[in-house]
């Protein structure tokens, strides 16, 4: 196989692109993604990929949690803050207001639309492990359009 054609037609693939929230005892955690996509109407479910490694794939492993905010068209600068090391405190990560619901993990206030999965499968396959998640909790804060991975001129996968 080529390898140019390969990363090219990879990159055919459209995302969106996501704040992931993790959680362990040593705090919670939130990392960017676009490995995401639902997998099941009944039960609703979804297939997340993680970096194996990562402390978010590592937190993950560990709580059997996460939670998925819905960033809108044109919050490019928030996805940005939390590529860099970024401070955590009582109720704002990297500066961004949060709370938290049925999992623990992290809920942004400016986030478009949220949803929270319990872990209920896994495939430790590749340097990304897929988690199966099945949505238990979901919210909407406002109406809006969602960020779609190409506004941003990022790529993630190839
Ligand atoms: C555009 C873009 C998309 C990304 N998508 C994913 C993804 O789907 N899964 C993932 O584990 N990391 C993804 N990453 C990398 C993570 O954002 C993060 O850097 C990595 O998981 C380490 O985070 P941590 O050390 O806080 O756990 C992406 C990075 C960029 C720039």
């Amino acid at each position: 196989m080529d390898a140019k054609l390969k990363k090219s037609a990879l990159r055919g693939i459209t995302y969106g692109l996501y704040l992931v929230g993790t959680k362990d005892e040593s705090g919670l955690n939130a990392f960017v993604g676009n490995f995401l996509t639902q997998t099941s109407f009944e039960p609703p479910l979804v297939a997340l990929a993680a970096k194996a490694g990562t402390r978010s794939q590592q937190q993950i492993a560990s709580s059997g949690v996460f939670s998925v905010n819905v960033l809108e068209s044109g919050q490019k600068d928030m996805v940005m803050a939390f590529f860099k090391s970024f401070e955590t405190e009582d109720n704002k990560m990297a500066g961004f207001e949060f709370s938290t619901e049925e999992t623990g993990c992290p809920i942004f206030k400016e986030a478009l639309r949220y949803f929270e999965c319990k872990v209920v499968d896994k495939i430790e396959k590749g340097d990304h492990f897929i988690y199966i998640g099945e949505v238990i909790n979901a919210g909407v804060n406002r109406e809006g359009e969602p960020l779609a991975m190409k506004e941003t001129g990022f790529y993630y996968g190839g």
